[in-house]
């Protein structure tokens, strides 16, 4: 009986180690196990890069295909400041929606079309709207509108966004022109291998925003009685708003503002050598400064508020702007 015993926990022994082996083997199998296999996986990767330049260079296309005027500035408008783009004259309107490829934004608010126009001389692109990571667009995905734009001739991103202030001193209605930001929390758009044609492997980020842009909208802030800060923005991914403790470490780590967006627009845009311009429109107090909850709603509501200064103050630095 003993012997009977034994043979049994033997044979549980060895079933045991077999089926331990065989997760091993298939744990392994997903493992790149020859240079062969490894070289596939690098092909892959290169694959994934040239089709996206393709998705990229056929935007590019289509946009060509549809007007021949060629901007020297990007602007883009985010949540509620879309408003200015209903007063410039007009050259051509591209619902993003009829260039194939394009992200097109699922947001309400964030309505999107480019729309070609003079503005105090200026020859700009207007996005009006633009894609978040949060609707589950990956970074390279939000980029590539402005990449598409940088290819057809802009060469200066002005950026517009909402934000929640962090620093206790600046007010809901106020506006801050971002000196700098923290990228930490969001993936880099520059991940994989590197697009050659755009820009180079590693990007210096130590003058990401442009003192001389900077300088003009302060300038245009002051003469108007505009209130406006310089502030260091952080990005985060989003949809939901922050929580108290998180905005306590935000502000820990030198943030003054919080939004959805813009950092992965400005790195896309540094690695291709554009200039920067990004005003930030506070629309609430960042979570835990007010007894009270952030809404989608107030949000907006403030940014449509704020409309009239923005309008100042963007009108006011494309006619004084030089143009590179
Ligand atoms: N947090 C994040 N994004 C935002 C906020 C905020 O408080 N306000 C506007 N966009």
């Amino acid at each position: 009986m003993k012997k009977i015993i034994s043979a049994i926990m033997i044979l549980i022994m060895i079933a045991a180690l077999a089926g331990c082996s065989a997760n091993t083997a298939g744990n392994a199998a997903k493992e790149p196990a020859t240079a062969d296999e490894a070289s596939e996986l690098i092909k892959t990767d290169t694959f994934e890069a040239d089709d996206y330049m393709n998705r990229l260079k056929s935007c590019v296309k289509q946009i060509k295909e549809k007007t021949d005027f060629v901007p020297d500035i990007v602007l883009v408008l985010g949540s509620g400041l879309g408003e200015f783009a209903d007063k410039v004259n007009v050259v051509a309107e591209i619902p993003y929606s009829e260039i194939k490829g394009f992200p097109v934004s699922t947001v309400q608010g964030h309505d999107g079309k480019l729309i070609f126009c003079e503005i105090n001389g200026k020859k700009v692109v207007v996005m009006k709207g633009r894609v978040h990571m949060y609707e589950g667009y990956d970074a390279k995905d939000v980029v590539l509108p402005l990449r598409a734009l940088h290819l057809i001739g802009a060469n200066t991103v002005i950026l517009t966004h909402a934000v929640g202030a962090i620093n206790e001193d600046y007010s809901v209605g106020d506006f801050v022109i971002d000196k700098d930001h923290i990228s930490t929390f969001v993936p880099s758009p520059l991940t994989g291998k590197n697009l050659e044609e755009l820009g180079e492997r590693f990007v210096d980020m130590s003058d990401a925003y442009d003192k001389d842009l900077i300088s003009v909208v302060e300038d245009v802030a002051v003469e108007n009685n505009i209130p406006v800060h310089q502030g260091v923005f952080v990005q985060l991914m989003g949809p939901q708003y922050e929580t108290p403790t998180e905005i306590r470490m935000l502000r820990g780590l030198g943030a003054d503002t919080v939004g959805m967006s813009t950092v992965v627009e400005t790195i896309a845009a540094r690695h291709m050598g554009m200039r920067v311009c990004s005003i930030s429109s506070v629309t609430n107090m960042a979570a835990g400064i007010e007894q009270k909850k952030i809404t989608h709603e107030e949000v907006q509501e403030s940014s449509d508020k704020a409309a009239a200064d923005f309008a100042v103050l963007i009108s006011g630095l494309l006619s004084k702007m030089t143009v590179e």
